[in-house]
């Protein structure tokens, strides 16, 4: 039988750097990403009917209707049932969607930004992505090596349609209305939830890939002694 899957969250403000420090998550510890705002700009580009009904929230800042985005992400992660990790990026806002994915999902791990409201107005002006992946950079902290252009690919890099100063005001909001119940879900029910405060993704990180590295550690060992006792039928 494949061993659990390992679940980690990660919640956190608009522009609070929940897909810059994915990225590195995944390159550090093979975690499948997979992040609700991505998923959604994906059906808008494809033109598909879910992406033409969301469109218009997501560019007004306003969330799209959980009839819209659970379904999306629980079938999602529906199909990453062999993956031995995975990180949500933007799934749950609120209690409704923690219900949903509690149902289906036992979340072992929460990572949790705290990042000052100036800082993320200064940054998500500046931000440039790159639709297809996802990528994301910014016109100063993290320019791309050509103007406009997405390292990769070579394609046109756009600034999203819910980065003007009315959206992200929006968004900031919605947040700080909706998350700290979240946060406080998760610790009541007694998963491991950790929040990092500050305003560098550099300064951040380290701190956040020692509690990821020591998180799995001690699930593996838990394992290995799950496994011992079974083999000595215990
Ligand atoms: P989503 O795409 O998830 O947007 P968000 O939560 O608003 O978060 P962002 O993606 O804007 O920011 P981030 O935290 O990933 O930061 P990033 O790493 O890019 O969702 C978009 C919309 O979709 C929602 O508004 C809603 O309409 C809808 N939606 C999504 N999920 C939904 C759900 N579950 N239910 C209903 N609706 C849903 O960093 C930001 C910028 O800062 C980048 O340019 C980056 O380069 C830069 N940066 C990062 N670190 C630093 C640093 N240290 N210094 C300077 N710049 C930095
Ligand atoms: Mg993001």
């Amino acid at each position: 039988m494949a061993a659990k899957a390992f679940k980690a969250l990660i919640l956190g403000p608009p522009g609070g750097g929940k897909g810059t420090l994915s990225k590195r998550l995944v390159r550090d510890f093979g975690f499948k990403h997979f992040s609700a705002g991505d998923a959604l700009r994906a059906e808008i580009s494809a033109g598909s009917a879910l992406g033409q009904k969301a469109k218009d929230y997501i560019a007004q800042g306003a969330l799209v209707p959980d009839e819209l985005v659970t379904d999306l992400v629980l079938g999602q992660l529906a199909t990453l049932r062999n993956e031995p990790r995975w990180l949500l990026d933007g799934f749950p806002r609120h209690m409704a969607q923690a219900v949903a994915l509690d149902a289906k999902h036992e979340v072992d791990l929460v990572l949790d930004l705290d990042i000052p409201e100036a800082e993320i107005l200064s940054r998500l002006g500046g931000r440039r992505v790159h639709v297809a992946s996802g990528r994301s950079y910014h016109v100063e902290w993290n320019p791309p090596k050509k103007e406009g252009i997405d390292d990769e690919t070579g394609e046109p890099l756009v600034t999203r349609p819910d980065d003007t100063a009315e959206a992200i005001t929006r968004r900031l909001q919605q947040y700080h209305d909706l998350a700290k119940p979240l946060v406080d879900h998760y610790a009541k029910s007694g998963r491991d939830v950790q929040t990092f405060a500050g305003t560098e993704s550099d300064v951040i990180y380290p701190v956040m890939k020692e509690h990821v590295a020591k998180v799995l550690h001690v699930r593996d060992i838990a394992a290995l002694a799950r496994g011992m006792v079974s083999e000595l039928g215990c």
